[in-house]
């Protein structure tokens, strides 16, 4: 029985459409400037999707439901799939467009985004740096430090791997998680016994390397997108602009996994 105190749910109460349609706010009359305002929100989106489900693959994993953590993984594959595809979309403004309003943005830049760097927080890059763009008390700060001290993806994957059995070193277990994930010989040792012994969890393995290549891809087109529609010109958030981003491509998150190629 309808209520009439609480009004039926719609799709545009339920989704709050018209909220949503308020949020873009272009600083010119340029036509593209929609475009680039409309694929970043929906960029922050993903970026939103993919730390609750990432945070649910860690859950899961401490759970030791590996086999329910790779089904979020291949979730989360599919959405950096549609974050690279992206891309595509904002290739089709040209260089002279961009410069239409351009100068409006003026120290507005990705580089500010807190969700893509509590993304780099989790997958284990984590930087000082970073939190200090952010205010005290802003929610960015805020996430920004919870992700500081929590453990990484590696982390809760080395302990499940703990767990599963596998003689993890204790350094390893007990590592500053503040710290970059470093290689090490000892876990290469392990993982190579696991893709040639355990072949579910060798599964989860492959499903953490998609990951790590799919964010070296998005970095690659984001990269390839920003060298053709400025060139060499410095980004809008003070840095060198494709050069800086060029040198973030290609680095592994999960540096074992990749070490260990050459030996199975
Ligand atoms: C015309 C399109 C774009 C251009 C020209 C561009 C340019 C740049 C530049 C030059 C940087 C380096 C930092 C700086 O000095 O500003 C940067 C960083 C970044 N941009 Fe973009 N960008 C574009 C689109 C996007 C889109 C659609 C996203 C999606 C959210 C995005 C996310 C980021 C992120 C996360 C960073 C930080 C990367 C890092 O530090 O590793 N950018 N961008």
């Amino acid at each position: 029985m309808s209520n009439p105190e609480s009004p039926a749910i719609t799709y545009g109460s339920y989704l709050k459409v018209d909220e949503l349609l308020a949020l873009q706010q272009p600083r010119s009359d340029e036509h593209d400037e929609i475009l680039f305002i409309v694929i970043h929100q929906v960029y922050e989106l993903w970026f939103k999707e993919l730390l609750h489900e990432t945070d649910r693959v860690m859950d899961l994993l401490r759970q030791d439901m590996g086999d329910r953590a790779q089904h979020t993984l291949k979730r989360i594959l599919t959405i950096l799939k549609v974050l690279v595809a992206q891309v595509d979309i904002l290739e089709t403004m040209t260089p002279l467009e961009f410069l239409t309003f351009r100068n409006r943005l003026a120290a507005a830049s990705g580089f500010q985004s807190d969700q893509f760097r509590q993304f780099e927080f989790v997958l284990g890059a984590k930087s000082r740096a970073a939190i200090d763009r952010f205010g005290e008390g802003t929610r960015a700060r805020t996430a920004l430090e919870a992700r500081w001290n929590a453990a990484t993806l590696w982390d809760a994957f080395l302990h499940y791997l703990r767990r599963e059995g596998y003689d993890i070193p204790s350094e390893q277990l007990t590592r500053d998680v503040t710290m970059p994930v470093e290689a090490s010989p000892q876990v290469q040792e392990i993982l190579i016994d696991v893709y040639q012994n355990d072949p579910r969890n060798g599964e989860l393995c492959e499903r953490l390397v998609d990951l790590d290549e799919g964010v070296q891809e998005w970095r690659y087109r984001h990269v390839k997108m920003v060298e053709r529609t400025i060139g060499r010109k410095p980004g809008t958030g003070g840095s060198s602009g494709a050069a800086y981003l060029a040198s973030t491509v290609g680095k592994p998150a999960f540096p074992d996994l990749w070490e260990i190629r050459a030996s199975l």
